[in-house]
């Protein structure tokens, strides 16, 4: 009896390596101006990686409007800056701005939203952010991407 158990735990420690990369992460975003993560991981390996978005909260995206932007970490106190400029309409994002590595809509409570970028547009150990660029959101919202 014993020994049955820990051949099927054996069992399941040895799959593990055998599972393909995990090639997307869905981040959950609220009415309480919150992320449910602070770290999003991208394997290099995937060669396209999609980052989900789903809005949990019932206000408006004019009231509490959350997005996931992907910048290096140095370029988004810039990026988020800009941002307010390009407006709701732009889902605050600075149209065809190429230090944006990826960005999601702008979306409200209920709302959901997906963004696939390739993954050789980082590097493996590189230094990249995740934020919410709706205006004083960024300061708070925001956790590290992690390349592997
Ligand atoms: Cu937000």
């Amino acid at each position: 009896m014993f020994a049955k158990v820990t051949f099927a735990a054996l069992l399941s420690v040895m799959a593990v390596p055998a599972m393909a990369a995990q090639c997307d992460v869905t981040v959950e975003a609220n009415d309480a101006m919150q992320f449910n993560t602070k770290e999003i991981v991208v394997d290099k390996t995937c060669g396209e990686f999609t980052v989900n978005l789903v809005h949990t909260g019932k206000l408006p995206k004019t009231a509490m409007g959350h997005n996931v932007v992907i910048t290096k970490t140095g370029d988004k106190q810039a990026v988020a800056t800009e941002a307010t400029t390009a407006g709701p309409a732009n889902d605050y994002v600075k149209p065809n701005d190429d230090r944006v590595i990826a960005h999601t809509k702008l979306i409200g409570g209920g709302e959901k939203d997906a963004v696939t970028f390739k993954t050789d547009a980082l590097d493996a150990g590189g230094d990249y952010t995740f934020f919410c660029s709706f205006p004083g959101h960024w300061a708070i919202m925001t956790g590290k991407v992690v390349v592997k």
